[in-house]
């Protein structure tokens, strides 16, 4: 079956991209063809962490120069990878239309995929697009970490989808933690502090470690995944990723990545 997975996060530089590049090869393990979206314009960009440099992004298809099918590049740990551009053709700040067009033009070359598992990196935050990218997923995965900040935006990101879109369920990651167990205390705390105000299911997905492996990975633009893939840490990801995969998924009203793909389905 296809589906679509938002990347997000309450505050900036938690770890989003590296989970979004890392859960992407993962799911290459669990699904016939997937797809990573780049969505969000910060500095460390999914392609740069994957080690390539695409020539077009979305924007030259949002421009009329592109197909979509002549901008997405396949690299060798098998993910197609739909660049959002840099900085300086960025669409950060674009208007509806042209997200709608974005949703549009994807869904439509995704029905021609087979079974597709679209990844797609979202910029940190409550802004409209953050919000418009992550309610066109069917789930949505919050990447916190243990400081007071990163809780109190993940519950403000929370609370924003969920006034927009009324999504129940949220997958929540911690990352750069201690051990397994720091991981699900922190996610405990997380929890009850949510459900203190809002009524909403938080899914703990699992957590990844404070790495200097990971911070490497980056510095090598070569996915721990592809690079280490029977590390702890890459067993971690695939975790993470089979248990999203077991979470419920939201249904919204509005427009979604994948609507025509499912209704072909
Ligand atoms: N588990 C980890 N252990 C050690 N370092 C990590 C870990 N996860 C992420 N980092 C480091 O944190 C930095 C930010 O990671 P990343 O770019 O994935 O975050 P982001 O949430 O996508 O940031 P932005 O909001 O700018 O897009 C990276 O330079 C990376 O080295
Ligand atoms: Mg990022």
């Amino acid at each position: 079956m296809s589906d679509s997975i938002a990347i997000t996060s309450g505050k900036g530089g938690v770890g989003k991209t590296t989970f979004a590049v890392n859960l992407s090869i993962a799911q290459k393990k669990l699904t016939e063809k997937v797809f990573l979206l780049d969505t969000d314009m910060g500095m460390a960009n999914s392609h740069v962490l994957l080690g390539i440099n695409p020539e077009f992004s979305i924007a030259d298809v949002i421009s009329g120069r592109k197909k979509i099918s002549e901008i997405i590049v396949s690299n060798k740990n098998g993910i197609n990878l739909i660049s959002g551009g840099t900085a300086s053709n960025n669409l950060l700040n674009m208007e509806n239309i042209k997200r709608y067009s974005i949703l549009n033009e994807i869904d439509n070359y995704l029905k021609e995929s087979g079974n597709v598992k679209l990844v797609v990196d979202i910029a940190a935050g409550a802004e409209d697009n953050a919000l418009v990218f992550s309610m066109a997923c069917d789930r949505i995965l919050i990447v916190i970490i243990g400081e007071p900040t990163s809780f109190i935006d993940s519950y403000a990101l929370i609370k924003a989808l969920f006034s927009k879109s009324s999504f129940k369920n949220y997958c929540i990651a911690v990352n750069q933690v201690d051990d397994d167990e720091h991981g699900k205390d922190l996610f405990k705390k997380f929890q009850s502090i949510t459900s203190q105000f809002l009524d909403v299911n938080l899914h703990y997905v699992g957590c990844i470690k404070n790495s200097g492996k990971i911070r490497k990975s980056i510095v090598d633009r070569t996915p721990i995944m592809s690079s280490e893939p029977k590390s702890d840490i890459s067993q971690s990801f695939l975790k993470i990723a089979k248990n999203i995969n077991n979470t419920p998924i939201n249904q919204w009203g509005g427009l979604t990545f994948l609507s025509k793909v499912k209704k072909r389905a």
